[in-house]
């Protein structure tokens, strides 16, 4: 069974148990399944978030639990209580858990970003992959790799953002993380992931070529890196580049990858304040972002950085001046579904 076969087969058996009996005698309905970033401490206090991540989720991935600032907060200390949490949840209510994310810039321990040297760095990056990924082999189907490696102003010449990995295992960094994840789980897939790919603009267009230049690369050095996530943290504000997502996707396709949704919300800060013309305004751009993505090829999951707007990132960098609250997700402070969802939905519904 090919890699690809196995790894949207466990994905989508954990989004057919969401199925309800009527369906069962109809063709099978290729379901794409729909998860959310979530955070351990929540999830403990609040029923409510449980319930609405069991009522709508085949897949969680965790917000910050196993990055390594919470995982790997000391050179000889791993701490895996939160991220062995979060996946006795997801297993215990019949989901998957993605795995976010083994080499990053930030939410780095001061102790990882004093590195230096080219052994140093090997070696740390290589323990903590192995150590990581071994913990959760078999359990999670897929990992991001590498996230946001793409610099925030790329030119032809300087496309990579600077991080300790860089600066110690030059470029090459990326093809030593994804080796070194195969070797630790050959069942994962394993994901490069990048966010601000997808609007109209110079900028957008200059990290979608940086962003096809390092999968490239990867593949042509036989590096085993199997589908590109797109973040999809979407600006109220900005439009979606349709054409150039769709064009970049089939690109991503072409060469052999598949392509899912990551981190999906929408910033409002500067969206009009009436709620209902606000929330009118997210879905359309997750329409239109989807959309594109689907017009190219299926992604194998579609995931949105937070269920809830009572728990979200956004207001960290994006308050409203008008000290309303931000609405970025499918549902609102009181876990009801917006029309965001019923997008979303309509998406992880069609028929393949
Ligand atoms: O847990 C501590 C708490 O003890 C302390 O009192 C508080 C005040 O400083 O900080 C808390 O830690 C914060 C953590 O979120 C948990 O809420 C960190 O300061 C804060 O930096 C961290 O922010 C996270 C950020 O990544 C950096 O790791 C956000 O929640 C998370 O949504 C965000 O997610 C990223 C993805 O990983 C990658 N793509 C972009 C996305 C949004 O920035």
């Amino acid at each position: 069974m090919r890699r690809r076969e196995f790894i949207q087969g466990s994905l989508a058996v954990a989004a057919q148990v969401a199925l309800p009996a009527a369906t069962a005698n109809a063709a099978p309905t290729l379901t794409i399944p729909y998860g959310a970033a979530v955070r351990g401490d929540v999830l403990v206090d609040d029923y409510n978030y449980r319930k609405a991540l069991i009522d709508h989720c085949q897949l969680i991935v965790a917000e910050g639990s196993m990055k390594w600032e919470s995982i790997h907060p000391t050179p000889d200390r791993f701490d895996f209580y939160d991220g062995d949490k979060l996946i006795n949840f997801a297993e215990q209510n019949g989901m998957k858990m993605r795995g976010h994310t083994l080499v990053w810039y930030a939410a780095m321990p001061e102790w990882a970003l004093a590195i230096k040297g080219a052994n140093q760095a090997n070696s740390e990056m290589s323990r903590h992959i192995e150590t990581v990924v071994g913990r959760y082999r078999g359990r999670i189907p897929s990992w991001d790799v590498v996230n946001e490696a793409v610099a925030d102003e790329p030119t032809a010449s300087d496309y990579l953002r600077p991080n300790v990995w860089l600066e110690n295992l030059g470029k090459d960094y990326l093809a030593t993380a994804f080796r070194r994840a195969h070797a630790s789980d050959d069942q994962v897939q394993l994901v490069i992931n990048e966010y601000d790919i997808e609007c109209v603009g110079e900028q957008y267009k200059r990290r979608r070529e940086a962003l096809l230049r390092i999968v490239r690369d990867l593949r042509d050095r036989d590096v085993p890196v199997h589908a590109v996530g797109l973040q999809g943290h979407l600006r109220g504000e900005l439009e979606i580049d349709k054409h150039a997502l769709s064009e970049f996707v089939s690109q991503v396709k072409a060469m052999g990858l598949d392509v899912l949704v990551t981190e999906l919300d929408v910033t409002d800060n500067l969206l009009p304040p009436d709620q209902q013309e606000r929330d009118t305004i997210v879905a359309s751009r997750v329409e239109d972002f989807l959309g594109a993505i689907f017009d190219a090829a299926r992604p194998t999951a579609i995931v949105t950085w937070g269920i809830s707007d009572r728990h979200t990132w956004v207001p960290m960098y994006f308050t409203r001046e008008d000290g309303r609250h931000n609405r970025p997700l499918p549902l609102d402070r009181n876990y009801r579904p917006k029309a965001m969802m019923e997008v979303i939905e309509r998406f992880t519904r069609t028929t393949g």
